[in-house]
């Protein structure tokens, strides 16, 4: 949905104002209870980091602090609002970098307790993780394929707060995956889009790379292995590499990586009671060849499958602020003593002790 203004009397409530820095996006919006997305506004910090070729902490925290307070005025103006007009606020509690997160959260609770509104604290996960719901209106339950930098696991979404894990990844996240191949290929920073954008003109079959845990039992993922097998494949090239070598390597990785996600998703799907929706978010949700692979599977069983438009894939606030509205509906709100947490994981009963989230 487009961003618009509109005047406070007219739009369905609760009106939340979400925030999130867990990463290397500020973002701020306002979101009404209708999902109308009123403003939707994110800085991304990519040129902060490029040159390090991946997020360095405390850039981005220091970041943060530097346009969090503007991002937030602006959100406000372009939804028409003052801060007397929103009902809450809500900002990424975790799970992510600290610094961040800290930042954020500190700001949303001095803005709760300037203004007299609550203040919701949102584990980011079940921010992209309830986006179909804000893009589509789906239903409880759907299954949700989260799929980004940092996190790589199938969940069954029973309802708000409600999220059972089915899988998970053992080792690394397949956003991880994409940005170490893009490295190795020398295709720069963020590394999924370079690397989607590669393998469009590439030969999948030219290069041969494991397929890591497929048709094994359960639906777990593992991608430290096809790591290893790319960085071999890159260094037995002749250098410099050439525009095919990269296109062919790419495209061959992002091919396993769809043909992984569809067997894990598909035994995920058969460890459900009853067929229900099929739901992407995250990062990777973004890229055109998973999303096609995942809609055949979706076809093939006959149930919907949602994926969200690409700029609500990847980190914003509107995600979080229709969290927020979720939250707020059921009558949630958090203290304002409420901690950051750098780890939080989404199904706490599923989190094996020192897991990522
Ligand atoms: O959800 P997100 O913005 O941040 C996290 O919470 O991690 O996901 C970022 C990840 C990065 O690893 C990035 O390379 C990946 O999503 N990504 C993609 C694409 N666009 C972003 N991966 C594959 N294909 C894409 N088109
Ligand atoms: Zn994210």
């Amino acid at each position: 949905m487009e961003p618009s203004a509109a005047s406070p009397a007219a739009i369905a409530r609760p009106l939340v104002l979400g925030i999130e820095s867990s990463c290397d996006e500020t973002a701020a919006a306002v979101v009404a209870g209708d999902g109308r997305i009123l403003s939707d506004v994110v800085l991304s910090q990519l040129d902060d980091h490029r040159i390090y070729g991946g997020v360095v902490p405390e850039i981005a925290a220091r970041a943060h602090v530097t346009h969090l307070d503007g991002l937030i005025r602006r959100a406000l103006e372009e939804a028409g609002l003052g801060l007397g007009d929103i009902d809450a606020v809500a900002a990424t509690a975790g799970p992510g970098l600290i610094g961040g997160v800290i930042v954020g959260l500190t700001t949303a609770k001095a803005i709760a307790l300037g203004a007299g509104k609550p203040l919701i604290g949102i584990n980011h996960l079940e921010g992209h993780a309830l986006t179909p719901r804000l893009v589509s209106g789906v239903a409880f339950p759907y299954l949700l394929l989260l799929v980004s930098g940092g996190h790589c696991q199938l969940l069954a979404v029973e309802g708000v707060g409600r999220y059972r894990r089915l899988g998970t990844t053992i080792d690394d996240a397949v956003g991880e995956a994409f940005d170490k191949t893009a490295k190795l290929l020398g295709l720069g920073y963020p590394g999924g889009p370079a690397v989607e954008r590669a393998a469009a003109s590439g030969d999948a079959t030219r290069f041969s790379l494991p397929r890591p845990l497929i048709g094994r039992p359960g639906c777990d993922f593992s991608f430290s292995g096809l790591k290893t097998a790319v960085r071999e494949t890159v260094a037995a090239l002749p250098r410099p590499l050439s525009d095919r070598d990269r296109a062919d390597v790419a495209a061959a990785f992002q091919t396993v990586v769809g043909a992984v996600i569809v067997d894990r998703t598909r035994r995920a799907l058969d460890m459900l009671p009853a067929p229900c929706p099929l739901v992407v978010a995250g990062g990777v949700a973004a890229n055109g060849h998973i999303r096609a692979r995942l809609q055949e599977l979706a076809t093939a069983r006959g149930i919907d499958f949602v994926a969200p438009p690409l700029k609500l894939c990847t980190d914003n606030a509107a995600m979080i602020a229709w969290a927020g509205v979720e939250h707020f509906k059921a009558g949630h709100t958090d203290a304002l003593d409420l901690k950051p947490r750098a780890r939080w994981p989404l199904d706490t009963e599923a989190a094996a002790p020192g897991a990522k989230a």
